[in-house]
């Protein structure tokens, strides 16, 4: 027999050491101690409610668990490639600190549902943390948001100037992506909530396990309907996964408009020192990094999500050892979003606007030709009418190198005899924002109701 495997009954010899090194998940999947020590300390009590084990046997295994969790964190565990993973790990470190009530502990318990509990918990405890940096990184950009919103810039479709918006409508259009990725969040958070222990190894099991009381003592929304499903499903990985790379969108977006924003041709923004680098042979250099690694890490949750996908499409019923490759790069995007939602929020922070460089900016490009022909409307010329009457005005100003409201009112009149000294006002960039006050736009009061939305969605008076 085996001298090292737990499973090494029916073996006479133990496997080769590329084998352990091929198989173990140790070395990644002790990140799940925490949760394996919390579900078994529940499955240990419901063991003792129904009277597998005595109250005594559950109580050493608790004190036992308890004891384990310190040495864990306190950087006294040894962990054992040969044990292959942090299930048997901690079972047989049990075992050896308690005896013989460490080996009834997985009594009606399989690590098919025992590594899918601890993984839903781990994912659920992940996207909670997550939640609470994205709701960090949409108050840094709020904050920015109402030191500006007095402030205007070229807002662009194509990135072609378009019509001036307020850099608060700006920055705010992130805040939304944020909120909408928490509540995103919150929702794959109740289905990762479900218990699945109870399935055993895929069929249920002969002793009179009570799932339920096991999902309650942690906390869990309900349990699985189903042994088999129970034990293969990782949809709620994949929707945790997703969750993870639409956030990493969302900031990768952000960061594309702070490293544009950043160079010298725009100068609307200022990235400061902490979140900025050198370069090693242009002593000039302040390059955005930390936006830039961001925008590249997106790639990396992206293949996350990909690999699990792939991972789970082939899979005949019910677990299969392919599922071990489940967590390490979901690890590996916990560690990747965290850090980027919290640079995020440092960055933004510490972001210099340049409002006289972004006014400057709003006389390139004809930003109020829509104020012209609304201007137009105004005064009874149809939309399409007024829309042509505009583009024959933007040709003969781009050909006299002049904005707009550079015309005189004779040359503005030459393109329609309906224009008078008001549509100077009509022209003006403020005028044409402050203007804007439909749900939603860009207006200050549409604006200032957007903020306070998202003051009332952070829980901020
Ligand atoms: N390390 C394994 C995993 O992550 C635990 C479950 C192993 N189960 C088994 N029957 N080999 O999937």
């Amino acid at each position: 027999m085996s001298k090292q495997q737990t499973w090494g009954g029916r073996f006479s010899e133990g496997p080769a050491a590329l084998v352990r090194v091929y198989t173990e998940s140790v070395s990644y999947d002790r990140a799940l101690y925490a949760q394996d020590i919390a579900g078994s300390k529940a499955h240990a009590a419901m063991l003792a409610g129904i009277g597998i084990l005595t109250e005594k046997e559950a109580l050493a295994i608790r004190e036992g668990l308890d004891s384990i969790q310190r040495e864990i964190e306190n950087g006294d565990f040894v962990w054992r490639e040969e044990l292959e993973d942090v299930h048997m790990n901690i079972e047989s470190r049990l075992t050896e600190l308690i005896g013989d009530a460490g080996k009834k502990l997985h009594t009606g318990r399989s690590r098919n549902d025992q590594v899918a509990l601890d993984f839903r918990l781990f994912v659920s405890d992940r996207l909670r943390a997550w939640q609470e940096l994205a709701r960090d990184t949409a108050a840094a950009l709020l904050e920015q948001a109402e030191k500006h919103s007095a402030t205007l810039l070229p807002g662009c479709t194509h990135m072609q100037p378009a019509q001036p918006v307020a850099l608060s409508q700006h920055l705010l259009a992130y805040v939304w992506m944020l909120k909408r990725d928490c509540e995103r969040m919150a929702d794959a958070d109740k289905r990762a909530r479900i218990s699945p222990l109870g399935a055993a190894a895929l069929a249920g099991t002969t002793y009179p396990l009570n799932p339920a009381a096991v999902a309650a003592e942690l906390g869990m929304n309900g349990i699985f309907a189903n042994s088999m499903d129970a034990v293969s499903d990782r949809d709620f990985a994949a929707e945790a996964l997703f969750c993870a790379s639409l956030v990493m969108a969302h900031l990768s977006r952000l960061c594309e408009d702070i490293i544009i924003w950043a160079n010298p041709a725009f100068g609307f923004v200022r990235v400061s020192d902490a979140y900025s680098t050198g370069s090693s042979i242009m002593p000039q250099k302040r390059n955005p990094d930390v936006a830039e690694l961001m925008r590249g890490k997106t790639g990396r949750v992206y293949g996350a999500l990909t690999s699990l996908l792939t991972l789970i499409k082939g899979l005949p019923m019910t677990y299969n050892r392919d599922l071990q490759e489940d967590k390490e790069r979901f690890i590996d995007t916990d560690r990747t979003l965290s850090l980027s939602l919290e640079a995020m929020a440092g960055m933004v922070r510490e972001l210099t606007f340049d409002a006289g460089r972004m006014q400057a900016a709003l006389r390139k490009g004809f930003l109020n030709a829509t104020e012209l022909a609304d201007y137009l409307v105004s005064k009874g010329v149809p939309f399409r009418e007024a829309h042509h009457i505009t583009g024959s005005a933007v040709a003969y100003a781009e050909a006299h190198d002049k904005n707009l409201e550079d015309l005189t009112l004779q040359e503005l009149q030459q393109q329609s005899p309906l224009i008078d000294e008001q549509v100077y006002k009509a022209l003006d960039p403020a005028v044409a924002v402050a203007r804007r006050n439909t749900p939603g736009g860009t207006g200050p009061d549409a604006v200032k109701a957007q903020m306070v939305a998202v003051r009332e969605w952070l829980g901020m008076k």
